[in-house]
C-alpha cells in the first residue's frame, strides 16, 4: 500500500494547476532527519537494500479464531489507540464518533479546548446520542427522549425532570474513558478503569511536532471493509520490496524500490522510503536537507493506526479487526490538507489524489493481500518470513510478539 502513497504525492507534484502555496506543505530542515538521509545517500552510491534483522513469525496469526480473541484482550483492550489527529476536533464543541474499540465513543472538545472520550451511550437507557459522523454544538443531545450532556459527558438536562426525583443536575451523565491529546494525535484506552494514556513515542513526538499536525483541516473519510486480517494492511506499509513486482506499472517506478530505513521506539515503527528524487539530496547542505518531499514518511502508532506523512497532506490508516472472524477486517483512511480547496483547481487537485489512492489500493494492494489471506488460512505455510530488506515488517511482528 506504500506505493499509492508515491502515486499520491508524484500526482500532487504533476498538478500544476495548483499554486503550491495553496496545497502543500513546506517543511524545513530538521535536523534529527540528517543521520538517515546521509545513511540513504551512502547507500544509493552502492546501491542494493540496507540490510537489517529480518524474522519469522507465525502464519497462524492471521487465522487463528483464539489469537484473534487473544489480540482483543492483550492489544486492543490495554493499549492506548490512535483514534483520531487534533484536526479531527477544530474548535470547542467539536464531536466525532468512533468504533471499532469495543464499544461505541464519542470524542469531544470543551470550551477549555479539552478532548474528551465519553461511551456513545445514553445514562437513561442506552440509547446512541451522537449519530455516526463529525458535529459541532454546544450540548450532546440524546435523539431518543432528549437528554442533555456537556462534552465532558456531565448531564445537563432532562425533560420532565419530576418523574426521576433521583436525578439532580448537573450529574455525571455519559462515561468518560482514558484519552490523551499530544504532538498532533489523539489516544484512548478503551477500558473505562485504565490510567490515562501514556503512548511513549520517543523521538517519533518530535517527528509529529515538526510535521505541524495541528494546522491541518480533515478532508475526507472513506471506509475499507476488507477480506483481510487486520494485520496484512498495515504489513503492506511495511516494506518497498514489493514495489517493483506488485507495482511495476503504477508507483514502482516513483521509488527506489527494495531500500528503506526502519527504526523502532518502544512498540511504534519509523520507516523511510526513498523516492527516485531523493539522491538531488546530495546537492545540498546537510543544513537543508527536508526529507518529506523526496520520501514516504511512514509510522505504525501501535498497534493499530498507521499514519503517512505526504509530500503535501497527511493520511491516516485505523485498521480495526472483526470481533470474530480473523480473515476480515475494517479500515477507515483519512486524508488531512494544509488548506481546504476553496478553488476549482484545488478541489480537482485532491479529487485527483483522493481517486488514484482509493483506485490504487483496492487495485492492487488489497487485491493481493485477499491471495496472501487465503493462502495464510490455508494451513500450507506455517511461518511467514520477512527478509533482512524488509525490517519495518519485522520490528512490527516483533512489537506484536512482545505485546503478548
Ligand atoms: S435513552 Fe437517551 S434520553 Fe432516553
Ligand atoms: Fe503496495
Amino acid at each position: 500500500m506504500v506505493e499509492l502513497i508515491y502515486i499520491v504525492s508524484h500526482v500532487s507534484s504533476e498538478s500544476a494547476t495548483v499554486p503550491k502555496s495553496s496545497t502543500f506543505t513546506s517543511m524545513s530542515a530538521y535536523a534529527p532527519f540528517q543521520p538517515i538521509v546521509r545513511q540513504i545517500l551512502d547507500q544509493l552510491a552502492v546501491g542494493g537494500p540496507i540490510r537489517s534483522t529480518g524474522g519469522t513469525f507465525p502464519a497462524s496469526d492471521y487465522a487463528d479464531t483464539s489469537h484473534l480473541q487473544h489480540e482483543f484482550d492483550t492489544l486492543f483492550s490495554g493499549f492506548p489507540q490512535a483514534v483520531a489527529l487534533s484536526p479531527d476536533l477544530p474548535e470547542p464543541g467539536s464531536q466525532i464518533t468512533r468504533d471499532g474499540l469495543g464499544l461505541p465513543v464519542v470524542l469531544t472538545r470543551d470550551e477549555e479546548g479539552k478532548v474528551h472520550a465519553l461511551a456513545n451511550v445514553c445514562a437513561h437507557r442506552g440509547a446512541q446520542v451522537v449519530e455516526h459522523g463529525r458535529h459541532c454544538s454546544k450540548r450532546l443531545t440524546c435523539p431518543y427522549h432528549g437528554w442533555s450532556y456537556q462534552p465532558d459527558g456531565t448531564l445537563v438536562g432532562l425533560p420532565d425532570a419530576g418523574s426521576f426525583p433521583d436525578r439532580t443536575t448537573p450529574a455525571p451523565g455519559m462515561r468518560s474513558l482514558p484519552v490523551v491529546e499530544e504532538h498532533g494525535v489523539i489516544w484512548v484506552t478503551p477500558s473505562f478503569d485504565a490510567e490515562p494514556p501514556s503512548p511513549g513515542l520517543g523521538p517519533i513526538a518530535d517527528d509529529l511536532d515538526h510535521f505541524s499536525i495541528t494546522t491541518h483541516h480533515h478532508w475526507r473519510s472513506h471506509r475499507f471493509e476488507l477480506d483481510l486480517n487486520w494485520k496484512l494492511v498495515i504489513d503492506t506499509f511495511l516494506e518497498g520490496y514489493h514495489f517493483s513486482t506488485l507495482h511495476r506499472n503504477t508507483v514502482g517506478p516513483l521509488f527506489v524500490a527494495n531500500l528503506c530505513v526502519a527504526d523502532r521506539f518502544g512498540p511504534h515503527v519509523r520507516e523511510v522510503l526513498p523516492r527516485r528524487t531523493f539522491a538531488s539530496l546530495a546537492d545540498q547542505e546537510p543544513e537543508q536537507w527536508d526529507l518529506v518531499p523526496h520520501t514516504a514518511l511512514v509510522y505504525v502508532l501501535f498497534p493499530n493506526t498507521v499514519f503517512v506523512m505526504q509530500t503535501d497532506h497527511i493520511e491516516t490508516w485505523r485498521v480495526m479487526p472483526h470481533p470474530t472472524d480473523p480473515s476480515r477486517s475494517t479500515t477507515d483512511l483519512d486524508f488531512y490538507v494544509p488548506q481546504l480547496p476553496e478553488t476549482d483547481s484545488a478541489l480537482r487537485h485532491w479529487e485527483a489524489n483522493w481517486r488514484i489512492t482509493i483506485d490504487t489500493v483496492i487495485e492492487e494492494d488489497f487485491a493481493a493481500m485477499a491471495g496472501v489471506q487465503r493462502g495464510l488460512a490455508s494451513g500450507a505455510l506455517e511461518q511467514i518470513t520477512a527478509g533482512q530488506n524488509e525490517p519495518a515488517l519485522a520490528m512490527f511482528h516483533q512489537s506484536l510478539v512482545d505485546a503478548r
